[in-house]
């Protein structure tokens, strides 16, 4: 599994994304709450660009009469018909167990454990106490 450096964690912050293109893919790389996710940046629908979608919560399970919003920023809404996916698993939220989008490891890593990624996609200036978002395809 190949490993892609994306930028640096401090150029992502919570509640924010960055689209880039890697081997010919576009995905998207979300903070969600200090953790970082990949999702492939195309619907299951009809292949809209998923990750220029908003970022939203969704209503909680709750006893009737009761309504109880949450998860706030870890649901995503493609923006040509509004289908909705969870960011933290790439599954849909109305049939998690059959649709779902392509999802990638994503990890967080100091320059010392780094060194056999690719860094040809682009290039950044960082200093020694920059961590690295890394996307493994
Ligand atoms: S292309 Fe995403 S909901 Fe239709």
């Amino acid at each position: 599994m190949a490993k892609h450096i994306i930028g640096t964690v401090n150029e992502i912050p919570t509640g924010k994304r960055k689209i880039v293109d890697v081997g010919g893919r576009s995905i998207g790389v979300f903070n969600v709450n200090g953790e970082f996710y990949a999702l492939r940046n195309s619907c299951p629908h009809q292949g809209g660009p998923l990750c220029r979608g908003q970022l939203a919560g969704t209503m909680l399970p709750s006893r009737p009469g009761e309504y109880r919003w949450g998860r706030d920023g870890e649901i995503l809404r493609c923006p040509w018909h509004g289908w909705e996916f969870d960011v933290t698993t790439g599954k849909s939220f109305f049939n998690p167990h059959r649709l779902r989008v392509r999802s990638y490891q994503v990890t967080v890593e100091s320059e010392a454990s780094i060194e056999e990624a690719d860094a040809s996609v682009e290039s950044y200036r960082v200093t020694v106490e920059d961590r690295y978002v890394v996307l493994h395809l």
